[in-house]
């Protein structure tokens, strides 16, 4: 992905102060462990990478708000976001693990958890065990309607999480479904979620638009990685005007219905909305 870097801790401060001082309200950390194994401990363990790049972006910057990613695909050596068990994602086991992740994530001191693994229940087991842990505070972004897209290869490649065995179809929902999307955000704040997520956007701006007509919950849409390159790569050949399309599509997500939008082009949007 282009001008996207894994960061180590010092280097994600600079980043986010220049994001901050850029009147970028909010960053999302996804955390790449030195060790994957089969059960994604990285994902949960007290000084992961993660946990101690939260306490190192609010030490510095106590105003920004700070979300952190929950899913265990970026720490299992298999790839996927839950446990397997002879070739299945199991669904129910992994709910503790990712509680224990996010409950590990508020700990360090996470504004927010984006849970994005899109089994069925997590939200529900992630608000209990931030209550219980005493964080009934700390919102939860679901990632409600995530489909199976084409859009995230440039991230998984950059995070080493593509899966070498098998997809995750099983989990995430399927492009031409539109009545899952409702259902799935319905389950998802009936569960707890205080904002809701659609991912991708652009191919998705129905799915966005519905969604923030049925629901008074605010909306957030992601511009994925698959997004975000098509654009670099048309531009890189001159094919494509880079900044009047990054501001294009961002209009479009908002004009669908987005509150919020997670974009790679967040600093060069701020730029040119500045300008
Ligand atoms: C994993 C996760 C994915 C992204 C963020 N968290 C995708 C996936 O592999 O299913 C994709 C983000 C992007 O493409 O920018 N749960
Ligand atoms: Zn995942």
């Amino acid at each position: 992905m282009p001008n996207a870097y894994q960061l180590s801790i010092d280097y994600l401060v600079k980043e986010a102060q220049e994001a901050s001082r850029l009147g970028i309200p909010a960053v999302i950390l996804f955390g790449l462990p030195k060790k994957k194994d089969a059960r994604g401990s990285e994902a949960y363990a007290p000084t992961g990478i993660i946990q101690q790049a939260v306490k190192a972006v609010k030490d510095r910057l106590p105003e920004l708000v700070v979300i952190t990613d929950v899913c265990l695909c970026e720490y299992t050596s298999h790839g996927h976001c839950g446990v397997v068990k002879e070739g299945r994602v199991l669904n129910d086991p992994t709910l503790e693990l990712l509680a224990r992740e996010a409950v590990s994530h508020a700990k360090a001191g996470a504004d927010l958890v984006a849970p994005s693994d899109m089994m069925d229940g997590r939200v529900k087991a992630i608000r209990a065990a931030l209550d219980q842990e005493g964080f009934e505070m700390t919102p939860i972004l679901s990632y409600a309607a995530k489909y199976a897209s084409a859009f995230y290869g440039p991230f998984r490649e950059a995070a080493g999480s593509s899966p070498p065995i098998g997809d995750r179809k099983s989990y995430q929902m399927d492009p031409p479904n539109v009545r899952e999307a409702l259902r799935e955000v319905a389950l998802d704040i009936e569960e707890g979620a205080d904002i809701v997520m659609v991912k991708p956007a652009l191919s998705y701006l129905d799915v966005i638009h519905r969604i923030r007509n049925a629901f008074n919950v605010p909306v957030a849409a992601y511009q994925v990685s698959g997004e975000y390159a098509m654009i670099k790569a048309a531009a890189r050949l001159k094919w494509l005007d880079e900044d009047r399309v990054v501001i294009e599509t961002l209009t479009s997500i908002k004009r669908a219905g987005a509150d919020l939008i997670l974009t790679y082009f967040a600093k060069d949007a701020a730029r040119l909305l500045q300008s």
